[in-house]
């Protein structure tokens, strides 16, 4: 079997870039380990900047995100028991979408199966050799493709970074995880809370208007099991209150799991015909919701060098790949670094610690300059690239 490029992960990244190479004539087989049920039904990331969902309506899949997607046009900041607005339409002119990424997920399946692309589900020990020829080869279980490129967008416990030679990984662990649950409530608020109590930080997100999505910080090694329901609603309860009489509304919890924090930046992000993307090259701590957006901005890029390579015979994108893509990904892993910072307790921390957490927090609440930078992150800077797929 042969295509043009092979590409491992069916989730953000390797879907929406065989999706933006189909509209540019390229071929592409994606090969998943998971089944579709399971990949349609991860319950993840929720917030899609500005540009990511500009990707999405231009790579055709921007129906359902319109009819049902949240259009947020700012955040709160709540500390000291006191929330604190911060206006992203008002401060740089543009806003984010609240949309779920097994949405996104499955809005992507949907257009690549329609379209008659070749997305295959259930893919178990996938390989890949003559990685530095013209040829590289993906061979898996039961059988093998043959392509000019391969794509590792199998996420950060993927096999596709292992064959990067000459891989350096800069890394960051913290002392936070976050339990996160799914309920069957409307929610509490029309936006997001990202709000730092004493007892440590806690988001009130959403997903639709009868769906409310919450998370809790806690140590990395906490057991689900030693938070029943009521604990979890009571603690959210505590580090939600305001001293305007906040009320969270509870509901069943449909779904529930922790997820531990890290930093990781692997480079380079290609070796010969393979080139990484999303969370295969890099990981970042939820608190500042790039991940998905950053997995979608890399493959903007890769598609464009692709696409460059077919159309035109040129090499040069694809050779500025890693460089491309690394300035936005360290932007965003310092962004998500310094939100993860002054929004969670350090549980190892001291007085002092927590006296500088309030003062970067306070600092943004009252100065117009460091709500604005906040505002630029969050909502997403620009592609550099400037291109576009219409
Ligand atoms: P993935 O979505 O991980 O997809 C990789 C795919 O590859 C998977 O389907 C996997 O099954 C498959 N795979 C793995 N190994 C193999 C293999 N050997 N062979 C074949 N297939 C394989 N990001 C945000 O932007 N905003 C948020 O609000 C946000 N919140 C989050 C909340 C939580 C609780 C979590 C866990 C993550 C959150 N993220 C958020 C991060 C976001 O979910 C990830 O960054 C995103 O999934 C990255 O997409 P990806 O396509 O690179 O990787
Ligand atoms: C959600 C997740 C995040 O990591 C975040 O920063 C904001 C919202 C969410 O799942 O809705």
């Amino acid at each position: 079997m042969r295509t043009q490029v092979g590409i491992v992960g069916a989730g953000p990244a390797g879907l929406l870039l065989s999706q933006l190479l189909h509209l540019q004539g390229v071929d592409s087989a994606v090969l998943e380990c998971r089944d579709r049920e399971y990949v349609e039904h991860r319950v993840r990331a929720g917030v899609l900047e500005h540009g990511s969902a500009e990707t999405l309506r231009e790579a055709g899949v921007g129906k359902r995100l319109d009819a049902e997607g949240m259009r947020h046009e700012g955040i709160e900041l709540r500390f000291g028991h006191h929330g604190h607005r911060i206006d992203f339409a008002d401060l740089v002119g543009r806003t984010i979408t609240v949309y779920g990424q097994q949405e996104v997920v499955k809005d992507l399946i949907a257009a690549r199966v329609d379209a008659g692309g070749d997305v295959r589900f259930e893919i178990t020990d996938i390989a890949f050799s003559g990685l530095d020829g013209a040829r590289p080869r993906i061979t898996f279980a039961g059988g093998a493709l043959e392509c000019d490129f391969v794509v590792g967008a199998d996420g950060s416990h993927g096999v596709s970074r292992g064959y990067v030679s000459g891989l350096t990984t800069y890394e960051r662990g913290y002392p936070y995880a976050w339990l996160g649950i799914l309920a069957q409530v409307p929610p509490s608020a029309h936006e997001l809370i990202y709000t730092r109590h004493e007892r440590g930080f806690a988001l009130h997100s959403m997903r639709s208007p009868s769906i409310t999505r919450l998370y809790l910080q806690v140590t990395p090694d906490e057991q689900l099991e030693a938070w029943p329901d009521e604990r979890i609603w009571s603690e959210l309860s505590t580090r939600f209150t305001d001293g305007a009489g906040f009320s969270l509304s509870e509901g069943p919890v449909l779904d529930k799991g922790i997820t531990p924090m890290r930093s990781a930046v692997a480079t380079p992000m290609q070796y010969g015909r393979l080139f990484l993307a999303g969370d295969a090259a890099h990981i970042v701590p939820p608190t500042g919701a790039k991940g998905m957006n950053l997995a979608m901005a890399d493959v903007r890029v890769l598609a464009r060098a692709i696409a460059g390579y077919y159309a035109d015979g040129r090499t040069d994108l694809l050779a500025a790949y890693t460089d491309t893509v690394s300035s936005r990904v360290w932007r965003y892993t310092q962004f998500s670094w310094w939100m993860t910072s002054m929004l969670h307790v350090d549980p190892h921390g001291d007085a002092f610690d927590e006296q500088l957490a309030a003062a970067a927090l306070r600092y943004v609440a009252s100065s117009r300059p460091m709500a604005t930078a906040l505002a630029e992150n969050y909502t997403g800077l620009p592609y550099a690239e400037g291109w576009s797929y219409r």
